[in-house]
């Protein structure tokens, strides 16, 4: 297999093609954003870790039957994925109030919610990603009713897996984003990353944030934060 040119560069990753049509590698980068990139940084070891750890999360979501877009871990930065044209909306799950919707509702954060709630989000940098809802992706051609409600259930059954798999780590998920993706023969399955980039994790002893926010917020101990959900996700797989 022979990496080529780059297909696409994003806020923390890279793409780059292959001598095959259907398969890309994906490149984990240090930088970090937030706020739709009002803030810029770099975390040392970030890329290394959300590779890692996307692999773990991966693997064990393909054992419990969810169809990913990931084959194979290449090395510390790298892993091989099948190709998808990604589909423009961000999934977003919550299990307790927190960011952006403890913001625009107006409550704390950490109320655990009697429903599991769902958010979309139409991905569009110029536009902030705003928060649309079915009918709004719809309108925009992202998705179908019919292929919402597939989206919707693929990412409840990925929501129920990871609250489990966190639970036996002693952490409280959040809340995470998802992305999905078509391959050619136009089946839905997860693309991009899960990681402490794209999930709120709490400890369930000492409420400590082990994921990004520790960057959004300046909390400091953000490499720590990725080590220690790497460490704990080896743990309790075995790995
Ligand atoms: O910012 P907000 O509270 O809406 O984020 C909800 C969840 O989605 C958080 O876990 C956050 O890390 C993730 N997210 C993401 N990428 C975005 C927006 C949110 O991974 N562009």
């Amino acid at each position: 297999m022979e990496k080529k040119e780059m297909l696409y560069e994003g806020k923390a990753k890279q793409v780059f093609a292959t001598d095959n049509p259907d398969q890309v590698i994906v490149r984990f980068k240090d930088d970090a954003t937030a706020f739709n990139a009002q803030k810029r940084g770099s975390v040392d070891l970030k890329g290394e870790m959300n590779n890692a750890i996307t692999t773990l999360i991966f693997e064990y979501l393909n054992e419990k039957g969810i169809k990913t877009h990931f084959i194979k871990q290449l090395n510390e930065r790298e892993q091989l994925v099948r190709k998808v044209s990604i589909i423009p909306l961000e999934m977003v799950v919550r299990n307790y109030s927190a960011g952006s919707m403890a913001q625009r509702l107006g409550v704390e954060e950490g109320i655990k919610s009697p429903v599991t709630i769902f958010d979309i989000c139409y991905k569009k940098d110029e536009l902030g990603d705003p928060l649309i809802n079915d009918h709004h992706a719809v309108f925009l051609g992202a998705a179908t009713y019919e292929e919402l409600d597939e989206m919707y259930e693929l990412t409840s059954d990925i929501n129920e897996i990871l609250i489990d798999l966190f639970d036996k780590m002693n952490i409280i998920l959040v809340d995470f984003k998802i992305e999905l993706g078509k391959t050619s023969d136009g089946e839905i399955i997860l693309a991009d990353e899960i990681s402490p980039d794209t999930c709120r994790l709490w400890d369930k002893d000492t409420m400590k944030k082990l994921d990004k926010d520790r960057f959004r917020r300046d909390l400091g101990e953000v490499t720590e934060a990725y080590v220690e959900i790497y460490n704990r996700l080896k743990t309790v797989l075995n790995k």
